[in-house]
C-alpha cells in the first residue's frame, strides 16, 4: 500500500487530497495543528474537518504536529518515510501575514524549508508536491489587457488565452507580504528539485473552492460568501460586492480538478 503524507490535511486543499487518496487506498497520514484557528478565529477552526476524515477513512492517520518544528518534521517524515507527499499547510491570508509577518513567513518559508530538507533527508526519490499560489506573480498580472465576455473576463492577449505562464516575471511588482512569504517557498521548492535532483513540483493555484472550506473574511472568498448568506435574511441575499467591494470578480476552479493534477 502506498504512503503518502499530506500537510494541511484539514485545510480545503489538504483535506480534499486526502479523501481523494484515501478513496484510492492510499495510507494516507496527515498532518494539522489547526494554526488556521488562531490566525482567523473559531470559524477557521480546522478540527471538525480532521474528524471528519478520520470516521470516512479508516486509512487516515492524522498527526498534531507544527510544521515549524524542525525537530519533530525530520521524526515524523523518518518514520513514516513517505512515498510521495503533498504539502499544503500555510498560512493562506494577505491580511494576516501584515499584521503577523513572522508567524508568516515561519509557517509559509520556514515550514516549506523544513519539509524539503526532512524529505531530502528521508525520502529523497519521493515526490514532493507543493501546493504554492498565482499570488507569487503579485500584482503583475493587473497590468494585462482584459476583455469582457458575457459571463467573464479573458486576458486580451491570446498569449495569456490558457493563463499566466510560469514563465511570467515575479519582480517588479507588489506581492503583499504573504505573496513574498509564498514565493520565497516556491523557490526552495524548486531549489531542492534543481540543486539535489529531487521530484519536486510546485502548483501555483488560483482562486479555489470546495465544500469543506473553513471560510473566514480573510480568507476563503466562495465560502464566507455563502455562509454570510445561509446566515442573512433569504431574501436579502448578499453579493460578493456587499462584502468584498466593487470589482471583486474572481474565477474560482473546483478542489476535485486539483486533485486530479496532483495523483
Ligand atoms: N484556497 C485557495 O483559494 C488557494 C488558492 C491558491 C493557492 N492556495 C494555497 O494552497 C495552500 C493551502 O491553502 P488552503 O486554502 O487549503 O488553506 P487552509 O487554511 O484551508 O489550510 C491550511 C491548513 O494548514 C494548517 N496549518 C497552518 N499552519 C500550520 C503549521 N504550522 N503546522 C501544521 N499545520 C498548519 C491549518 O490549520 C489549515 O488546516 C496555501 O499555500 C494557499 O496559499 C490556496
Amino acid at each position: 500500500m502506498k504512503k503518502l503524507l499530506v500537510t494541511g490535511s484539514g485545510g480545503l486543499i489538504g483535506s480534499e487530497a486526502v479523501a481523494f487518496f484515501a478513496a484510492e487506498s492510499a495510507k494516507v497520514h496527515g498532518v494539522d495543528n489547526n494554526l488556521r484557528a488562531d490566525f482567523f478565529g473559531a470559524p477557521g477552526d480546522t478540527s471538525w474537518n480532521t474528524k471528519r476524515l478520520q470516521q470516512e477513512h479508516r486509512n487516515f492517520h492524522p498527526h498534531e504536529l507544527d510544521i515549524r518544528n524542525r525537530a519533530a518534521v525530520l521524526d515524523l517524515i523518518e518514520q513514516i518515510r513517505p512515498d510521495a507527499i503533498i504539502h499544503t499547510a500555510a498560512q493562506p491570508g494577505h491580511d494576516l501575514a501584515a499584521s503577523r509577518p513572522f508567524d508568516d513567513f515561519d509557517v509559509n518559508a520556514g515550514g516549506t524549508l523544513n519539509l524539503s530538507a526532512a524529505a531530502r533527508q528521508w525520502c529523497r526519490e519521493a515526490p514532493f508536491v507543493h501546493m504554492s499560489t498565482n499570488k507569487v506573480y503579485g500584482d503583475g498580472p493587473n497590468r494585462l489587457n482584459l476583455v469582457e465576455q458575457e459571463t467573464r473576463w479573458d486576458y486580451a492577449d491570446p498569449e495569456f488565452a490558457a493563463g499566466i505562464k510560469e514563465r511570467f516575471p515575479i519582480d517588479q511588482c507588489l506581492h503583499s507580504l504573504f505573496g513574498a512569504s509564498q514565493v520565497a517557498a516556491d523557490v526552495m521548492v524548486q531549489e531542492y528539485g534543481r540543486y539535489f535532483q529531487m521530484p519536486t513540483c510546485c502548483l501555483r493555484g488560483g482562486c479555489l473552492t470546495g465544500p469543506n472550506h473553513s471560510g473566514v473574511e480573510l480568507h476563503g472568498f466562495l465560502s464566507y460568501l455563502i455562509k454570510c448568506n445561509l446566515e442573512r435574511n433569504a431574501s436579502r441575499p448578499a453579493s460578493p460586492e456587499s462584502l468584498l467591494g466593487p470589482g471583486d470578480d474572481r474565477n474560482c476552479s473546483a478542489l476535485h480538478q486539483i486533485c486530479c493534477r496532483l495523483s
